[in-house]
């Protein structure tokens, strides 16, 4: 595959990225690592192809009426089961050190445990020697989000600790075959996010008893014993691997200088990031400010659980998009998770997105127009302080996603203007010039990863919200850089020690 062009027009007048002088002092460590990240169910397609069996997401898309806005599934998404080669090369080519990908644990075990599929085993053997082969550096995610639909169905997924041991299973069967190969694993992606898919809609899933508005916590207890579990069992093949927990959540601002604004963006830290956060890098259990909602439906973990669960993750791996603003809930504190509702967190605090625009339209920049922050250097540095000096990880900080999807893009239809994205690459010129200025204050950071190798299915939003920087033409699959890939890779071409 010949390299794609390093070209790309100049942006129209008007929509320039403001060009910055250099800062000398800045740099990227020499090993620092930078590249892409995508997700089994999002890219693959390819969803009935060798022996592979139906994920959760199978469901949600097919059967469950408006899940996805837009009607889309993931049939065929990407076609990256079958151009998984060209995708690595295009990589390679535009000079990026890592591709971030997940497995699919329906393909390698199609019942979610039992009967091992060796195809799909082969198919991952080839996309991992394929990065090899590219210099690329494999990064494997073990779960993002594709539950096999037959655990669901069996004994209620991540409800049921039975799905502790089946984790075990299935990480087992990767570590064992890729451990000489892959060095950087992530066990699950998200928990906040995935937890809160439960309750799942009725009548689709099988019944659980456990009442809705506890089932994202029993799913939350259920993966930190399952994630710990599995990074023991990588450290047992081989000690070496570097074995994290992919977090998520924005850097958090008090809207106003009150105490009770300030309390409220403590209580969101602990009970969002320092949900995970605390049991896996400080103490092997929830935050104490947590305990109290939690521990009247949720078992204590043991000692023996604790002491299992503390120091599992190597580097802090942090999907960091965006920033809010929080303050204090509408009606105090005393209403903290006592409703039933959908949301995590009901009645804990409130937020609002910093940048004014949109759900996802989320700048820095991104809104020129915003009266408060307009620059992602305005709040990543202190961002990656907090990470580093609240959970002090032995591997560093790491942003395993971070990206944004233009106002309005998934409007355009006229190829040139698909390919400039003006908002976008300046979201990660500002976004790392602000990674920049903290590794220059000290704080260990030690590689991105970019949301998303190329525009993918956006979950219950289908094709509708993009992030990619490449654009794929869902018709002829056909792939093309967006201007936001060059910028991307021209920060460390700028600023990374030779
Ligand atoms: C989080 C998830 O890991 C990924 O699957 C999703 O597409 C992006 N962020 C954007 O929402």
């Amino acid at each position: 595959i010949p390299p794609p062009s390093l070209f790309y027009p100049n942006f129209p007048t008007g929509q320039q990225v403001p060009l910055r002088t250099k800062n000398e002092s800045w740099k990227f460590p020499k090993d620092f690592w930078y590249g892409v990240a995508g997700a089994a169910y999002q890219i693959e397609g390819a969803v009935k192809a060798e022996g592979r069996g139906p994920s959760i997401w199978d469901v949600l898309t097919h059967r469950v009426t408006n899940y996805v806005s837009t009607n889309d599934t993931g049939d065929v998404a990407d076609n990256n089961y079958y151009q998984y080669k060209e995708d690595i090369a295009r990589i390679a080519a535009l000079g990026l050190k890592t591709y971030s990908f997940s497995l699919s644990w329906s393909r390698i075990l199609p019942f979610g445990s039992g009967a091992i599929n060796e195809l799909a085993l082969k198919h991952y053997d080839d996309v991992i020697d394929t990065c090899l082969a590219f210099n690329i550096i494999p990064m494997v995610t073990l779960y993002h989000w594709d539950l096999p639909l037959s655990l669901q169905n069996t004994y209620g997924g991540w409800l049921n600790e039975q799905i502790i041991s089946d984790f075990s299973t299935y990480t087992r069967i990767a570590f064992s075959r890729w451990h000489k190969k892959v060095h950087y694993w992530f066990t699950v992606n998200e928990p906040i996010v995935f937890c809160n898919f439960y309750p799942l809609p009725e009548s689709y899933f099988k019944k659980t008893s456990i009442p809705e508005q506890q089932q994202p916590y029993v799913c939350g207890h259920n993966v930190l014993l399952a994630h710990s579990g599995a990074y023991h069992i990588g450290k047992s093949l081989n000690s070496t691997l570097s074995i994290s927990f992919k977090n998520n959540g924005g850097y958090k601002i008090p809207l106003t200088n009150s105490t009770v604004d300030a309390e409220a963006v403590q209580r969101a830290w602990d009970f969002n990031e320092g949900w995970f956060a605390d049991p896996i890098f400080l103490t092997g259990d929830y935050p104490s400010s947590l305990k109290p909602y939690v521990e009247k439906f949720l078992p204590p973990f043991t000692e023996e659980q604790k002491a299992q669960i503390n120091g599992t993750s190597d580097i802090f791996a942090h999907d960091a998009y965006t920033a809010s603003f929080y303050m204090a809930p509408d009606s105090g504190i005393e209403a903290c998770l006592r409703n039933q509702t959908h949301e995590l967190w009901p009645g804990c605090f409130n937020s609002t997105n910093v940048y004014a625009n949109g759900y996802w339209n989320i700048g820095p920049a991104g809104d020129p127009g915003s009266p408060w922050l307009n620059q992602a250097t305005d709040w990543v540095p202190a961002f990656l302080h907090y990470m580093q000096e609240t959970w002090n990880p032995r591997e560093g900080v790491a942003i395993t996603e971070f990206g944004m999807s233009e106002p309005f893009e998934e409007l355009k239809t006229n190829l040139a203007s698909i390919l400039i994205d003006p908002i976008r690459s300046n979201y990660y010129k500002a976004y790392l010039e602000g990674i920049l200025i903290a590794i220059s204050e000290g704080v260990s950071v030690v590689g991105t990863l970019a949301w998303s190798i190329y525009d993918n299915l956006e979950w219950s939003q289908g094709f509708s919200v993009k992030f990619g920087i490449q654009y794929v033409n869902l018709t002829t699959q056909e792939r093309y850089f967006k201007a936001s890939a060059f910028e991307y890779v021209n920060m460390f071409k700028t600023y990374q020690e030779k």
